[in-house]
């Protein structure tokens, strides 16, 4: 994994506490487990030229959105049913804290996640991953679960040192309210050349069911199940980068894919219990922070 993000002096806290997220004018208040948090100071400046903070006004929640639509629909040709033009905009999304990398020179939302926590799913009556899937195993785990969605990059800053800014600041999301347990849905693109096809996505799924499952009382049913018995699983693919960056962290599979038709997809369910990212990951990713 390379090392990307070191803290320049002062060293100003990142995340959003509960009041913060207050000022934000369309969201409701999150009430995190834990609230002694210092406030938002200014953005934090990483190695790389980029840097990293969570959306206080609508106007920044909007350039994520923007971003999300530029690589969601023009670049991975998503259907996306927005009420905003050019802005990719789900129910979800007033719920959630929005995570943005900037390019510090010209200002640009180039990477951005968003985070729901767990009192902000209960308020929306649960979390976009339960649109795809059942998670009804999970009950237990979620008054500490955190959901994750919506990553992406601006296609020129692929580069690694995005992705890594975003996962700095999330581990130190995770640490500072105490959650135990993240989840999300993983896409895996079925436009392959100009022609769509689940075989990259089922063979991907078949060499992680090998090895990287949840225990079994965790399981993950899809709502729309890729037809994986149907497609040719024997593909020498690898998992993409980003997948793979997941599994080193200590995320495992909960279950085989559902097909997202809208955003032409096969999305495989994930969970990481932060209790299993290796310490040295750990540090890695919170010394940045
Ligand atoms: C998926 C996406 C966000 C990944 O960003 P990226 O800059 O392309 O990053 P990559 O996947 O190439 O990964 C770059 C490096 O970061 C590592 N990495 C990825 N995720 C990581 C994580 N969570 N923590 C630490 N390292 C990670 C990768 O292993 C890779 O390291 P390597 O170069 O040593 O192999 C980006 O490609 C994108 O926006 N794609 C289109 C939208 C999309 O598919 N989104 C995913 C929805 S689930």
């Amino acid at each position: 994994m390379r090392k990307v993000a070191s803290l320049s002096a002062p060293s100003p806290r990142v995340m959003p506490s509960v009041a913060e997220t207050a000022a934000r004018p369309q969201a409701v208040v999150p009430a995190m487990p834990t609230a002694a948090t210092p406030p938002l100071l200014a953005a934090q400046r990483l190695r790389g030229g980029v840097t990293v903070a969570w959306a206080r006004h609508l106007d920044e929640v909007r350039a994520a959105q923007r971003l999300r639509y530029q690589v969601f629909a023009e670049e991975m040709g998503a259907r996306l049913d927005t009420p905003l033009p050019g802005h990719d905009i789900d129910r979800f999304d007033d719920y959630c804290e929005h995570l943005l990398v900037r390019d510090e020179a010209t200002q640009q939302v180039v990477g951005t996640y968003r985070v729901l926590t767990p009192a902000q799913a209960r308020r929306v009556g649960g979390t976009y991953s339960d649109t795809e899937f059942d998670l009804g195993s999970l009950e237990a785990l979620r008054p500490r679960m955190l959901e994750l969605g919506r990553s992406c990059v601006h296609a020129r800053h692929r580069h690694g040192g995005v992705i890594v800014a975003l996962w700095s600041a999330l581990a130190e999301f995770m640490d500072r309210n105490r959650l135990e347990t993240m989840i999300g849905c993983t896409s895996i693109p079925m436009l392959h050349g100009g022609v769509v096809s689940g075989d990259v996505a089922a063979s991907i799924w078949r060499q992680l069911s090998a090895a990287y499952m949840t225990p079994p009382e965790y399981r993950a049913h899809p709502r729309l199940p890729l037809p994986v018995e149907q497609l040719d699983q024997s593909l020498p693919i690898e998992p993409p980068p980003l997948i793979k960056g997941y599994l080193r962290l200590g995320t495992k599979v909960l279950g085989p894919p559902a097909w997202d038709p809208d955003f032409n997809t096969a999305d495989l369910p994930m969970l990481m219990r932060f209790e299993d990212m290796p310490p040295r990951y750990r540090k890695h990713l919170l010394g940045s922070a």
